[in-house]
């Protein structure tokens, strides 16, 4: 009885420190597994004196049945321990802050580019899209300005032949416009990237925006393109601007101007933008020349209409106060990221 006793204060302390299912498992072995140590001393029950027998053979059995039973009670106790450390192991803590994803936004030229052809649409132009790699005589020739003519070198140009070039500006589109759309009267502008052989410095890129417009019909004066550009003006730059017709030239319209606004840093005051004039330049128009209508395949017995072409980049400039045009295009994310997501 005595070894019983013994035996039992030493499996469950010893039970108590198993802390895994294998240590489990060679518990059980030790004291209840066929060379168990509770299982030999219940052989030996059989040599005791037969009046001892049946007491010891009781409290053996007993024995085993406790052993078992806490032997159970401490691998359910294991299992739950081994959940609990493995959630915790693989807990997330939900109450960090997540990371916020990076909404990319519209780059300022494009945000204006979409202000104007709504405004240009609502006037019932469409939007006419031609090639930025150009022929010497579309964005040259077909302008009235055939080989040799000194008015090339209003635009320093980038040839990649000896025939083709990147367009020096937008209007080479008006004859892919007429001859798309001849003998229909015509109302586009022409929108795209443009090229020009020159100094970078904060007033000009060699690359840039313009926005060409061309209205071709029945009767179409100078007063319509008068009109048309006043109207954009007051409706993208507010109801209070004022414009101006400077007279010009250009091969390809007869007579030219160049448009200006009243500047919108200093209302017209004088200031650095407008060079003290109050007065800045947004582009140049006129009514088409009668050979340019004939080469987009309009006779101008019976057409007549007005052209004009205005630079993107200082529209934004104007539009924002932004005073350096290479801003638009060095990426820098701390000046894109200040212009609104959407238009
Ligand atoms: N193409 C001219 C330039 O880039 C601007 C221009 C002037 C466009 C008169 C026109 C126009 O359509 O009629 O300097």
């Amino acid at each position: 009885m005595t070894t019983l006793e013994l035996m039992e204060q030493n499996a469950l302390s010893e039970l108590q420190s198993a802390s895994t299912g294998e240590e489990l498992e060679a518990w059980h072995q030790e004291y209840l597994g066929r060379k168990g140590a509770l299982t030999l001393f219940m052989r030996t029950i059989g040599s005791l004196p037969a009046d001892e027998r049946p007491l010891v053979g009781q409290a053996a059995n007993s024995l085993r049945q406790v052993l078992e039973q806490r032997h159970q009670e401490r691998e359910a106790a294991v299992k739950l321990t081994e959940l609990a450390v493995g959630l915790e192991r693989e807990s997330v803590d939900v109450t960090l802050p997540g990371r916020r994803p990076v909404t990319g936004r519209l780059h300022p030229i494009t945000q204006t580019l979409r202000r104007i052809y709504a405004i240009f649409g609502e006037m019932g132009f469409q939007v006419f899209d031609a090639r930025e790699v150009e022929t010497d005589l579309y964005n040259f020739g077909l302008l009235n300005m055939p080989p040799h003519h000194p008015a090339r070198d209003m635009w320093d140009t980038f040839y990649i032949s000896d025939t083709a070039l990147l367009r020096t500006h937008t209007s080479p589109g008006q004859i892919h416009a007429m001859r798309a759309y001849y003998p229909q009267p015509i109302r586009v502008i022409l929108p795209g990237r443009c090229h020009r052989y020159e100094q970078v410095t904060a007033r000009s890129d060699s690359m840039f925006y313009q926005v060409e417009g061309l209205a071709v019909g029945h009767g179409i004066t100078m007063a319509d393109l008068k009109g048309v550009l006043g109207s954009f003006t007051r409706q993208l730059f507010g109801p209070e601007r004022q414009m101006r017709f400077r007279s010009s030239y250009f091969p390809f319209t007869e007579p030219s101007v160049e448009v200006d606004m009243d500047c919108t840093i200093c209302s017209g005051d004088g200031c650095r933008v407008c060079k003290q004039s109050g007065w800045v330049e947004i582009g140049g128009a006129g009514v088409v020349h009668p050979t340019v209508l004939r080469n987009g395949g309009y006779d101008p017995e019976e057409f007549s209409g007005f052209a004009f072409g205005m630079g993107i980049e200082r529209m934004a400039m104007l539009l924002h106060g932004i005073d350096d045009i290479r801003y638009f295009y060095s990426n820098d994310l701390r000046f894109l990221r200040q212009f609104g997501r959407l238009m």
